[in-house]
């Protein structure tokens, strides 16, 4: 496609404004010892929250002003101890190690459940992490497993992983554009054992995804749902955003974390395109707020009243800090570092506040009216992964271990 020179040049008018409208400071000592209070506060809620007979292993959210746990099988049970283990690497606490494992070995019975897709972001964000900082081989054993079972989901007509079972009667075969992120699992599955099978299917589901769900303007679909049986895409929806023509903010994230994701372990440059044209849509985007925090869609009817999306800001801050050592077609790592510094003035939780966790102002699903403006756990993870690469490049270090 070629580019709209009005566009690349809003685009680089837009930029420079953002970045000139505010600090880029990022003072991570202090961020850390909030996260650090916080994190104490939520290990002290946790025994007191609801959890029916036990089976509830992980905090969430909050909901009318209560802690919400979950089990191991939900989408989300990985962040909590991702979190952890990034507070870990942060500040060498040894406490934070133990919690880590404790919270990590809770979900590891999720390692045969072929149910879902949601593998990656349940067992890489935990056992993923807790293996690239102790080299404990039981956390591999189990990574491996994983990625066997998710490998499952994958058929080979359509070329990409199935990634829900529910809503048969409406979707043949759905593919989320979430979905790109449980690929990272695969292509370390293939690093840790030399067995291509892994990558292999990785590369087949971000080729297929970068074919059928993305709009001219490289804004992305939610939902495709493809015919299982000849490939053919049958629909284009949308389930959590606003319309199945919009562009869901937290969709848009997922699609430049994902594609600069698989540009690290390919060195494919259509990669590294993709990921830059989603930045592209992202940032000059004319409903893009000046502090870069986005509603929850972009084409929210009611902008600017809606409800902004900071885990949103986080995934496209953390894959912004990684995209920055790929590309410099535009200034990411001052992106990124102003949306590090804008949520961490702007948007945390107040001390001592919302149960503990580090953020507020998420937006989960809104047209269901669940977890609206709220905190929740993956947006506090992907806010410490990115402040863990922010540390790393200040350090001269590989963004990415
Ligand atoms: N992966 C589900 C979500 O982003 O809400």
């Amino acid at each position: 496609m070629k580019l709209n020179q009005n566009k690349l040049g809003g685009l680089a008018v837009f930029v420079a404004l953002a970045l000139s409208s505010c600090s880029t400071a990022i003072h991570t000592q202090k961020i850390v010892k909030h996260a650090q209070s916080q994190t104490n506060l939520l290990l002290t809620e946790i025994p007191k929250a609801n959890n029916k007979n036990g089976m509830l292993v992980s905090p969430r959210t909050v909901e009318q002003g209560e802690l919400r746990l979950v089990a191991s099988k939900d989408w989300t049970s990985g962040f909590f101890p991702g979190n952890l283990w990034y507070l870990y690497e942060l500040t060498k606490d040894e406490d934070r190690k133990v919690q880590a494992e404790k919270f990590t070995a809770l979900i590891e019975k999720e390692k045969m459940n072929g149910t879902t897709h949601d593998m990656g972001f349940k067992i890489y964000c935990s056992f993923g992490n807790g293996y690239r900082l102790t080299g404990n081989q039981h956390y591999k054993d189990v990574i491996v497993q994983s990625a066997k079972t998710l490998i499952t989901r994958f058929n080979p007509k359509v070329g990409a992983l199935r990634s829900w079972d529910h809503n048969s009667d409406k979707w043949d075969f759905p593919v989320i554009i979430d979905n790109m992120l449980n690929l990272e699992l695969l292509f370390e599955a293939t690093r840790l054992t030399g067995d291509s099978t892994y990558h292999d299917i990785a590369v087949k589901h971000a080729n297929t995804t970068m074919k059928n769900h993305f709009r001219p303007d490289y804004s992305t679909w939610h939902v495709i749902s493809y015919n299982p049986e000849t490939g053919a895409v049958e629909k284009r929806n949308t389930h959590q955003g606003y319309s199945d023509d919009s562009a869901w903010a937290r969709g848009q994230a997922w699609g430049i974390y994902g594609y600069t994701m698989c540009y690290r372990y390919t060195k494919n440059p259509a990669y590294l395109a993709q990921a830059e044209n989603i930045a592209r849509f992202i940032f000059s985007n004319k409903n893009m707020p000046k502090d870069l925090i986005p509603y929850w869609d972009f084409d929210a009817p009611k902008i600017p009243d809606e409800p902004r999306d900071v885990s949103a800001a986080a995934v496209i801050s953390s894959a912004l800090y990684e995209l920055s050592t790929y590309s410099k077609k535009e200034d990411y790592l001052k992106l990124a570092k102003k949306i590090t510094a804008t949520i961490a003035s702007k948007y945390k939780s107040a001390d001592g506040m919302n149960k503990g966790f580090i953020l507020d102002h998420s937006t989960g699903h809104y047209p269901k009216n669940s977890e609206i403006d709220v905190p929740i756990n993956y947006a506090d993870y992907y806010f410490l992964e990115g402040l863990v690469r922010e540390e790393r490049l200040k350090h001269h270090q590989a963004v990415v271990q």
